[in-house]
């Protein structure tokens, strides 16, 4: 594997994110449970994302005395899910940062050339002043976050971060090549991809598990 920027990689290794991908990848859980898991998994990932999220000082009156105390400010993040799947992951990191904004970009993968289509973009503005997290639970090829940071970038996105909860190597080489800014968060790194670029051992389809469609 070549990468453009390797630093800006962090794959996960907490026991808690570990043991509960395992339960996501059994073919057992249902959708109820499988919602939960992609919930509790996106806010332990963006726990960690969301470290270095700009504060502000703001005053404070405790029962001592008046102090000035950081607080994050809300106004400049925005939570952008590729649709479907993505939707899954949001209110998740919402629970930690309610105030965020959330845009969304709408992907499917044609299902022979495997490549996306776009078919919906709606963003926060000003999008150039936010940090911008994606979220998505599945980097397989890779195409659907290029293409959906492709977009977020001509509206003007700066500062992008990409949240999924597994990855195959290939479509995390192709994305860290394409965009070496973009701060990449990997819930666990899989084997590879099958001949119908599925990820292995994987989960299946994200979004069919997660809204009970198939
Ligand atoms: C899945 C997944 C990603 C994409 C990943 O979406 O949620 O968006 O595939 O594959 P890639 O890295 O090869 O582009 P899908 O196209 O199945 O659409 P859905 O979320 O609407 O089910
Ligand atoms: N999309 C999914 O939902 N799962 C995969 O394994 C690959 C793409």
């Amino acid at each position: 594997m070549s990468y453009g920027n390797i630093e800006n990689i962090t794959i996960f290794k907490h026991p808690l994110i570990q043991h509960k991908i395992s339960m996501l990848r059994d073919k057992n859980t249902g959708t109820n449970e499988f919602r939960k898991l992609v919930e509790e998994i996106a806010m332990l990932e963006g726990f960690e994302a969301l470290s270095d999220l700009p504060m502000e000082d703001v005053e404070v009156e405790t029962p001592i005395e008046k102090c000035m105390t950081p607080m994050i400010s809300g106004r400049k993040l925005a939570l952008v899910p590729i649709l479907r799947a993505g939707l899954g992951m949001v209110s998740g990191v919402l629970a930690l940062v309610p105030t965020a904004k959330v845009g969304h970009i709408g992907m499917y993968r044609d299902e022979e050339t495997h490549e996306p289509k776009e078919y919906y973009c709606k963003l926060p503005s000003p999008i150039e002043e936010r940090t911008i997290v994606v979220m998505d639970p599945m980097l397989a090829t890779g195409g659907s976050a290029v293409d959906a940071i492709n977009q977020i970038k001509l509206y003007g996105g700066v500062n992008i971060k990409f949240m999924c909860i597994i990855a195959a190597p290939e479509g995390l080489e192709r994305l860290n090549k394409a965009h070496p800014d973009v701060q990449i968060y990997v819930g666990h790194l899989d084997r590879e991809l099958n001949k119908d670029a599925y990820i292995c051992p994987g989960l299946g389809d994200a979004g069919d598990r997660i809204f009970g469609t198939k």
